[in-house]
């Protein structure tokens, strides 16, 4: 196993989108950042230094960090930002880990433009499970706003979503040919007729689900978030904001240019967006080549991708993915949590103040379990449990919600009153844990990418409605879940999720769609060290930021 090094400068870079200069946050001036390669055992070491006005942090996602929450990343969760002039070096490994991840900055919605994958291959010499080409691809979808994000976030936060759409939704940075002033820096896959690439897909957006297809060609699933999956092959694939999925494409089809395009599936307005189909290019060498004699390209195909608000294409896709075989899981649950999640709204203590854009005098919020979360100021969450700092956070982070009442219903505001809290819930090493994550309809049904740092999961099943504890576990799928680190609630639906919590720290578990986040939905397990060194935290850096 080989150690990485890297050095990320984080930095203000002008970039030209949509006919227009804007400065944006990169790392080494690049957008998106640099794409990391590494193999499964082997360490990195990446000093971040930040040359920018904001605070910083960088979140490695998905990548477990046995021990070494010190490495993870969220500002306020596991350690203090970074602040300008200021480095800090993220070390740690991978372990048991294949696949593609992200890293990304969990700080504010500066996620928007610090971003690239981390690509990890199997150790040396150690087969894939599937026969893997020679060629691969990187898709990292995203968004771009013309505004600085960090103007939008304000606006999202303090008016709960309204005017947070982005501007354009990207490729590897591109907006595609169909936007303005985009034709030339269209993303170019170039393939062979014949060939079979490994296309890997990030949904870096902020706040959108996504389709994903290529026009006339079929994608063959192989990995989600980073975990092998029984291959199936599909016309489209449906991505939520923080997973990844590993397709492999073949071009078997006529030469010539076919468009690879993905497009919003749900939004947060809950209304259809026409300007929202960011394109790539699958470009077949031989249709270039004769392309170029003639001096011009023939016009790509679309793909047809499905509406924004067609659940039912999502769902039939989603429940498509799972282990390749049998896998271990734990059977006997030591904490059964369920967790009601969603948009609300309260009243507004300072009457027709700006922040006050919900109906009725009311401000939108986001809850799990009707605990609104709030970020600590003054230190991070793991360095006051490492450190005894008393003060900081409680752990009555409620298992249960607090009422019952029909949630995906027509519910009454009075039975959903979300107080503010830093409450964590608190894990024995070792311990069994099935999560429910139940969607509301407080405000609007949403499916919620839930992610969970610090472990990979078993989705066992999911749902429409409300959650039966009485019939529906009957139905789990016990034998070949999939492994995530990010899921989706479903609209007006449930998960449930399994996984042992042997990785000791305080691990953040948030809603993956960055409007919400800001408005508080969010909370964090605090798993408690087990039994000798080799089950407990390892000490903090000699570098790690203060606050
Ligand atoms: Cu990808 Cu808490 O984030």
């Amino acid at each position: 196993a080989e150690t990485h090094y890297h050095e990320f400068v984080v930095e203000a870079k002008p970039v030209k989108r949509l006919c227009r200069t804007h400065t944006i946050i990169t790392v080494n001036g690049q957008f998106p950042g640099p794409n990391l390669e590494v193999r499964n055992g082997d360490s990195l070491a990446i000093k971040v230094t930040n040359r920018a006005k904001y605070n910083v942090t960088i979140h490695w996602h998905g990548v477990r960090q046995l021990r070494n929450p010190w490495a993870d990343g969220p500002e306020y969760i596991t350690q203090c930002p970074i602040q300008p002039g200021a480095t800090y070096t993220y070390r740690f490994t991978i372990q048991d880990q294949e696949g593609t991840l992200w890293w990304h900055a969990h700080s504010q919605w500066l996620r928007a433009t610090v971003y690239g994958a981390l690509i990890i291959y199997p150790r040396l010499g150690s087969p894939y499970p599937f026969s893997m080409p020679k060629k691969e691809f990187p898709l990292l979808l995203g968004e771009w706003w013309d505004r600085n994000p960090l103007d939008v976030q304000r606006l999202a936060q303090f008016t709960g979503g309204a005017p947070n759409a982005s501007d354009a939704y990207t490729i590897n940075g591109q907006p595609g040919d169909l936007y303005r002033c985009s034709k030339q820096e269209t993303v170019r896959i170039p393939v062979e007729s014949g060939e079979t690439i490994l296309l890997r897909i990030i949904n870096s957006a902020l706040n959108q689900e996504l389709f994903f297809a290529i026009a006339n060609h079929r994608l063959t699933v192989v990995s989600a978030d980073a975990a092998y999956t029984k291959p199936f092959t599909t016309r489209l694939i449906m991505i939520g904001p923080g997973q990844t999925t590993d397709v492999l494409l073949t071009a078997d089809q006529p030469p010539a240019h076919y468009y690879a395009a993905a497009r919003v599936y749900q939004t947060a307005q809950n209304a259809p967006f026409d300007n929202t189909t960011t394109t790539a290019i699958l470009e077949y060498k031989s249709a270039a080549a004769c392309d170029s004699k003639k001096g011009k390209f023939s016009a790509p195909v679309l793909p047809s991708l499905p509406a924004f608000n067609d659940t039912a294409t999502a769902t039939a896709y989603n429940v498509q993915i799972k282990s390749p075989s049998r896998v271990q899981i734990p059977t006997q649950i030591d904490d059964n949590l369920f967790f009601i999640v969603g948009l609300g709204l309260i009243n507004c203590t300072v009457p027709n103040s700006p922040r006050c854009q919900g109906p009725n005098n009311t401000r939108f919020t986001a809850s799990m379990n009707n605990v609104s979360f709030v970020f600590p100021r003054t230190t991070s969450l793991m360095q006051a449990y490492y450190n005894g700092i008393p003060g900081v956070f409680t752990t009555d982070f409620p298992p249960v919600p607090p009422v019952q009442f029909d949630y995906t219903g027509n519910v009454s505001r009075g039975l959903w009153t979300p107080s503010r809290g830093t409450k964590l819930y608190k894990l024995k090493y070792g311990s069994s844990v099935q999560i429910v994550l139940q969607d509301t309809s407080i405000v609007t049904t949403e499916d919620h990418p839930m992610h969970l740092h610090g472990y990979h999961f078993y989705v066992v099943g999911s749902g429409f409605g409300n959650f039966n504890p009485r019939t529906d576990p009957a139905k789990f799928n016990l034998i070949d879940p999939p492994q995530r680190n990010t899921i989706g609630t479903n609209p007006g639906g449930w998960v449930a999720i399994r996984f042992v919590a042997d990785n000791p720290g305080v691990w953040l578990m948030h809603c993956h769609l960055d409007a919400h986040l800001v408005l508080g939905f969010a909370m964090a397990f605090l798993v408690e060290n087990g039994n000798g060194p080799l089950q407990s935290v390892i000490p903090p850096p000699a570098d790690l930021p203060r606050c």
